[in-house]
């Protein structure tokens, strides 16, 4: 009998017998069927299970469920949306599941994004398939919107959470924010702040770029004298440029802002930052924050995540044209957030609910988990320090110059030169055969000489899992193959 078959499962078996027996098999689809199993059998007492008129409840369709092979639906009997919803609630989920689902053996992702992911995380994005206006998904929603104030440390803002990558948020900053012809200073240390400009540059602005060279920081005199000479309509800093791994002083530029100009915005771009990176969003006098789903808030790619300060709505407000756009509008998505937030449900674009499961799962470990969010961080900066010293320890350089590498670098990525005489085939396939991936190099005027390693979330927040002393051991590896020495 095929393992599959053997869970043949009986009505008369609990929910959490049903989960524990696949949880046990320890295979992904059989603990998703078995899942999906056990919230078909309620008892029908639940009004919201009862079947419609004239067809046959849930429960006598599905009397005997087996776990289906990977990729097979699980026969269900026909169910309206309600019922599913009223079944499904995150809390529904019993903690068995979650402890017990081990996601398939893969290479150990460490490129500055997307990142590992928690198995609870990925079990939570396996909900079963939920109406966005359901009771039970509402509150997830609502507390996921709760839960960003925290881990941007920003209790007076408005969070949005929207279908799309991080990139929307340069939209939704462009749309909402800025108006034709408006100048912004653009403070850029790679790759990331020069698409920034360009994308404001797409929605009629006018970027003003003050670019550092590759490993370096903007001078701040210069970003002070820049912004006596002219107005500005807003600043855009870029925490951590993914392409460089340099780390901007944010709170260093917001003072100058706050001295020279103060009724110019803040947009600090936090993809590479927020969760891996100290943020304190309203003591620093930033006024929209956006960052997405798939680095230091360790879920899959799919969610653009932001944040606007009481200002950034008023100027948004007072805007003398309408929003640069109609899926990025906040006066589509502000009553949508509110009414979320408020515990009813509301409607602009479909909300991706699955992935809004793994954000709340996510969230609450990071802002009520073991782990604090500022052990998260010192854990991130004890991380940080120990791969640096590696990699100097085994005769490498960083990407970063000299005056950058004591604050200026980023604590969840490291941008790595190639030792003299390597280049990237030396070491990037042959870490990816050891089972480790790590990123090439992105900026613009050295990406071939250098590459990436991302250090941020479970990788570092669970030392259990050793993916630290990993990929420093298979690199130390993958060197004395290549022929390094150590000079
Ligand atoms: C700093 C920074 N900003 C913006 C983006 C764009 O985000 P996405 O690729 O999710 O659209 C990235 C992507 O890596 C990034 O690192």
């Amino acid at each position: 009998m095929s393992v599959a078959a053997s869970i043949h499962i009986q009505r008369s078996n609990t929910s959490t017998s049903v989960l524990e027996a696949a949880a046990a098999l320890n295979d992904a689809a059989q603990v998703g069927a078995a899942r999906q199993a056990a919230y078909q059998v309620r008892p029908m007492n639940d009004t919201h299970n009862r079947a419609p008129e004239g067809q046959a409840p849930v429960e006598a369709l599905t009397s005997s469920v087996s776990a289906a092979p990977a990729g097979a639906q699980t026969q269900h009997g026909p169910r309206n949306v309600s019922s599913f919803a009223a079944d499904a609630s995150s809390d529904s989920a019993p903690s068995t599941t979650m402890s017990s689902f081990k996601q398939a053996e893969h290479k150990l992702l460490m490129i500055p994004g997307p990142i590992e992911v928690a198995d609870d995380v990925l079990l939570s994005n396996a909900h079963p398939s939920m109406a966005h206006v359901s009771p039970d998904f509402i509150p997830v929603f609502g507390e996921s919107i709760e839960m960003l104030r925290q881990v941007a440390d920003a209790p007076s803002s408005q969070p949005f959470i929207i279908a799309g990558s991080g990139t929307l948020g340069w939209d939704l900053a462009a749309a909402n924010l800025l108006e034709k012809d408006d100048d912004v200073l653009v403070l850029s240390t790679g790759y990331f702040g020069d698409s920034f400009a360009e994308c404001i540059e797409a929605f009629g602005g006018k970027p003003k770029q003050l670019s550092a060279p590759a490993g370096s920081r903007p001078n701040l005199d210069e970003f002070a004298s820049l912004l006596k000479e002219k107005k500005y309509k807003a600043v855009t800093i870029t925490h951590v440029d993914t392409s460089t791994g340099i780390l901007m002083d944010v709170p260093a530029v917001t003072n100058v802002v706050k001295s020279v100009s103060p009724d110019t915005l803040v947009i600090l771009d936090g993809v590479c930052s927020v969760g891996s990176e100290e943020i304190h969003m309203d003591a620093w006098g930033v006024d929209f924050l956006l960052f997405a789903s798939q680095k230091g808030i360790g879920i899959p790619p799919g969610l653009s995540l932001s944040l606007a300060s009481p200002r950034a709505i008023q100027t948004f407000q007072k805007r003398s044209s309408p929003p640069a756009g109609f899926y990025t509008s906040w006066k589509k998505w502000l009553p949508v957030m509110k009414a979320y937030e408020g515990r009813t449900p509301a409607y602009f674009a479909t909300p991706p609910t699955n992935l809004i499961y793994a954000l709340h799962t996510s969230l609450k470990t990071m802002t009520q988990g073991q782990v604090s969010l500022s052990q998260r961080f010192q854990m991130h900066r004890d991380a940080s320090k120990r791969v640096k010293k590696a990699i100097q320890d085994m005769g490498l350089e960083q990407l970063a110059l000299p005056d950058s590498r004591e604050d200026g670098v980023a604590n969840g990525m490291t941008a790595v030169r190639y030792p003299k005489g390597l280049s990237a085939p030396d070491i990037l396939p042959k870490m990816a055969q050891r089972g480790v991936v790590f990123g090439p190099g992105l900026h613009k005027d050295c990406k071939n000489e250098y590459f990436r390693i991302g250090h941020m979330g479970i990788s570092v927040v669970d030392p259990s899992r050793g993916d630290i002393d990993t990929i420093l051991k298979k690199l130390e590896e993958v060197l004395v193959e290549a022929g390094h020495k150590r000079a």
